[in-house]
């Protein structure tokens, strides 16, 4: 059998996400009621960060652990990796000791390489192009929260990074809409998101027509990681794509506010907002957690058939 690997959004059809929502809304609801689940008793899953990570590290730990896994957590720096061990290398000898493997690194040439050579499926923990685990969690948290993404709209104020590029993915598989505003000279590259055509978003120069009518509206930092040389340059080219009260007002009277954290307050957004009644921020990191068992328990089992027919109820 051809070994799946999660390392953009467009890796997984409509269907398979309808499931997979539904799977990780059952695994919380277990988790949430103390009942265990542990279908990964004899699996390991590796870790390999060469960025930092609260959220990533402590999820995919968390829920390896709870469904019975072991894991192992590298570095580059542990590593004979920082030594100039090829990645194929690296790849071929892991691949072969651990059952999945995760990796937060710089492009995602580096992720697709290990792919290539790995055994076992590998999962994308964030590169520079791509954050597909934290769209997952970020549109289970609008399901559970307003039902149905498909024919929303999201507004994605401020850089067109990785998380940017991720929902612009998502909202062609899942069929929403996104309105982008980013400050001149920061837009889309439609071919860097990976993306099949223009008709899922509209991109908008001032914040405030991207945010009018919004069912969600959605930030991130100025200056991801690795890119920290240019981050004098971009407070100044960013500081008017600050998500704000009036910003929200745009909206509409329920829409929900989304940071996948972490949040740098009067900067990307005012502490109104994200501290604020329309933000579910907590939820959404949270929903790492739940989102991500489902995907491990995808990639790693055949697929539950109870829940294949069960799916409906969510
Ligand atoms: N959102 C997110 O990926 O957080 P970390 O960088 O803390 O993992
Ligand atoms: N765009 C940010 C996301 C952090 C989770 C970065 O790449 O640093």
């Amino acid at each position: 059998m051809q070994v799946r690997h999660y390392l953009q959004f467009k890796d997984f059809t409509r269907e398979e996400y309808d499931y997979l929502f539904g799977r990780a809304r059952w695994i919380k609801d277990q988790f949430k009621r103390y009942i265990p689940h542990m279908p990964l008793h004899d699996r390991t899953l590796a870790m390999i960060f060469e960025k930092h990570s609260t959220r990533t590290r402590v999820s995919f730990e968390a829920g390896m652990l709870q469904m019975g896994g072991t894991v192992i957590n590298l570095t580059s720096r542990d590593t004979q990796l920082s030594r100039g061990e090829p990645i194929e290398d690296v790849a071929r000898v892991i691949t072969r000791m651990v059952d999945v493997v995760m990796i937060r690194t710089y492009e995602q040439t580096i992720i697709e390489k290990f792919s290539e050579y790995s055994r076992v499926p590998v999962i994308n923990g964030l590169t520079n192009e791509y954050h597909p685990c934290q769209i997952l969690a970020d549109i289970l948290t609008y399901i559970e929260h307003r039902g149905s993404i498909q024919g929303k709209t999201v507004a994605w104020i401020g850089d067109s990074n990785n998380v940017c590029n991720t929902w612009l993915q998502a909202a062609e598989v899942l069929d929403f809409n996104v309105h982008v505003s980013t400050p001149p000279g920061y837009e889309v590259e439609p071919e860097r998101a990976g993306l099949f055509s223009h008709a899922h978003y509209e991109e908008f120069p001032d914040p405030m027509d991207a945010a009018k009518g919004a069912d969600l509206i959605t930030t991130d930092v100025w200056t991801s990681m690795g890119q920290e040389a240019e981050n004098e340059k971009r407070k100044k080219a960013f500081a008017d794509w600050c998500v704000d009260a009036d910003m929200m007002r745009a909206a509409q009277k329920d829409a929900l506010f989304m940071h996948c954290l972490p949040a740098h307050r009067g900067e990307e957004v005012t502490a109104e907002v994200i501290d604020g009644p329309h933000s579910v921020v907590w939820d959404e990191a949270e929903n790492r957690l739940h989102a991500q068992k489902a995907l491990l328990e995808f990639l790693l089992m055949p697929r539950n058939q109870e829940a294949e027919t069960s799916r409906k109820l969510f």
